[in-house]
């Protein structure tokens, strides 16, 4: 059965490619390292991409083709992830250890991918060991097409800041105590773009204003614990875009920004012309850690005031801001239309997956779960063994309950967590947080309405307290202490797609799962073939390639 196939897989991706031809094409080529860096001010070992950290930017237009060929000089596999980047029919790219093999040390790997129909702000990351406790990441910005309407003029320049929170130890250090069954604790300072100020004048200058003019800052917390709230001295913030979804503009002092989200917002160089501190501090921390950036406008030299604003208190005011984020239903997106047209409130709901996270042991070891089973990963990818038809050897679908039980975190147990989703299934999902910390949520794949978000906990009832009108699609959630979260999407996206807590170690120690979401079709106008390039690993090593999908 064997070569025919190989022959047929060739033929079908060439068409692939030549029928996204008319899409331009972005190549990079990534050399990933190890360096020694001081992110805070004590030298430590830092994942380098092109010996940059952060990494590059990857600016893109919407329907770009990426392609990136990642060279793996660490001496441990490898993967990325393209945090939000949708990956429509795609999740062999998606980099996640349930989808891809890793890149073994001292080879590469190309991704292919297609920003198709998204705009926005986006970071990617690495997904393998502990390695984004070592850095790794970097931004993904994706521009609206020429001839698709903007909410706002074309600002003077563009800035990506990515904070979050950061430890002194190395990543193996960090690793080998979460392997040994204990927290990596806290962390120990915050970092914007790879650095932390102190607030004292000292620092170079990382971004400049030209007085009048409009810049666009994209936030995003790429950190591993805390929500982190950003502000700039004497300057208000407009949100304009949150996860690619242009908003409703208000005007902010300041936006918690909580782990795995982006924000974008305006800001107008018009105030007098000296140094201003942005400022990025830990939210729901006993000791607030604090990392300052200088903002020069141009032809000045004036210091920034040692005086830094205020972050908010408690998490009422966040759960406000939270509330006062909403979709604008008159912009255009990436397509001309879904926006306006689009009415998920009134979609019925097939299915409602209730998932309650918990932290407890396993053997004496910390381990953390989602409705009671602590996800861990095998060998062979998941997705992997679905496609070649051995799922049966490697996992158990739908080993949690929708419904959990009250009590449902007090014994965890480890497998992987895989549930078994219909393909065009409208659902809806709850996040229910019975601990006192916030969690932070991640569904890679789709973007979904993320409806509500109340103390307490989640009844059917409290459907009536949806906002059915103008959530913003986005692709991470946050729930509050002892709250509930709950959002809704249509799973048209086939593949397998990872639904993880962005709080590291949580997710290193088991606290995240897949959807399996199978078109039964096995179309390719549905999901494409895996390319001929795919790393293959595990029990399907060496296995005749699956009949490929086809029609279109
Ligand atoms: C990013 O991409 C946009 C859209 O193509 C382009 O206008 C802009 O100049 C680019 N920015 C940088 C810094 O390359
Ligand atoms: C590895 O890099 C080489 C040289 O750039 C390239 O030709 C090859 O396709 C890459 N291999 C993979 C598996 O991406
Ligand atoms: C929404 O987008 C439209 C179209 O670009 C724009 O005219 C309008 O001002 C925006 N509305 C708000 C409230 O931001
Ligand atoms: C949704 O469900 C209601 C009640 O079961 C039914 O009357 C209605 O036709 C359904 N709507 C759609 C769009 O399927
Ligand atoms: C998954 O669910 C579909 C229905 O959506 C069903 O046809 C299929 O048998 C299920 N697969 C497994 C392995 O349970």
């Amino acid at each position: 059965m064997g070569k025919p196939n190989f022959l047929f897989l060739s033929i079908i991706s060439t068409l692939l490619v030549l029928a996204q031809a008319e899409d331009p094409y972005l190549f990079y080529t990534w050399n990933v390292k190890y360096a020694t860096l001081s992110p805070l001010g004590v030298p430590q070992q830092v994942i380098t991409i092109n010996d940059q950290f952060p990494g590059p930017w990857i600016n893109s237009t919407s329907n770009n083709n990426i392609v990136v060929n990642v060279f793996n000089h660490l001496d441990e596999p490898l993967l990325f992830t393209w945090n939000g980047i949708q990956q429509r029919k795609n999740s062999w790219q998606e980099g996640t250890l349930g989808t891809n093999c890793p890149i073994q040390p001292g080879t590469n790997f190309t991704f292919h991918f297609q920003v198709k129909d998204q705009i926005g702000s986006y970071y990617y990351y690495p997904t393998t060991a502990l390695h984004r406790a070592a850095g790794g990441y970097g931004p993904l910005t994706i521009h609206s097409r020429d001839l698709i309407p903007v909410p706002f003029d074309w600002p003077e320049a563009e800035y990506n800041v990515l904070v979050g929170d950061w430890y002194s130890k190395s990543h193996a250090t960090l690793k080998k105590q979460l392997d040994g069954g204990r927290t990596i604790g806290k962390p120990d300072g915050v970092i914007i773009n790879g650095k932390n100020g102190k607030g004292d004048g000292k620092d170079a200058p990382m971004f400049t204003m030209t007085p009048g003019k409009t810049y666009r800052y994209r936030f995003c917390n790429v950190g591993m614990k805390n929500s982190i709230n950003v502000r700039i001295q004497g300057h208000s913030m407009k949100l304009v875009e949150i996860e690619g979804s242009h908003t409703v503009q208000n005007v902010y002092d300041s936006l918690d920004v909580h782990l795995g989200q982006c924000y974008s917002v305006l800001v107008t160089a018009d105030q007098t012309p000296k140094d201003y501190y942005l400022v990025a501090s830990t939210r729901f921390t006993k000791t607030v850690l604090t990392s300052t950036a200088t903002i020069r406008y141009a032809g000045s030299n004036s210091p920034a005031s040692p005086a830094l604003p205020e972050a908010p208190i408690g998490w009422a005011w966040s759960l406000n801001q939270f509330r006062s984020f909403r979709w604008n239903l008159t912009a255009s997106a990436a397509r001309p239309n879904p926006q306006g047209s689009y009415h998920y409130g009134k979609i019925n709901i097939t299915r409602t997956i209730k998932l309650v996270n918990s932290a407890g042991s396993v053997d004496g070891k910390l381990r953390y779960a989602v409705n009671g089973v602590s996800h861990t990963n095998t060998e062979t990818p998941l997705k992997l063994a679905e496609y070649f038809g051995v799922a049966d050897k490697v996992f158990k679908y739908d080993i949690i309950k929708d419904e959990p039980a009250e009590n449902v975190g007090d014994k965890i147990t480890m497998a992987p967590n895989v549930i078994n989703a219909t393909f065009r299934n409208f659902v809806e999902i709850i996040f229910e947080n019975h601990e006192k910390s916030v969690q932070s949520w991640h569904l890679s794949g789709y973007s979904f309405f993320p409806v509500a978000i109340e103390p307490g906990r989640w009844t059917p009832e409290k459907r009536k307290n949806y906002n059915l009108i103008d959530a913003v699609s986005r692709h991470t959630i946050h729930v509050y202490p002892k709250s509930w979260a709950a959002i809704m999407t249509t799973l048209d996206n086939a593949g397998m797609w990872n639904l993880r807590a962005l709080v590291l170690e949580r997710q290193y120690l088991g606290q995240q799962l897949y959807i399996s979401v199978l078109s039964p079709e096995r179309s390719l106008r549905d999901e494409y073939n895996m390319l001929d390039d795919q790393l293959v690993c595990g029990i399907v090593k060496g296995m005749p390639v699956p009949k490929p999908y086809s029609g279109a």
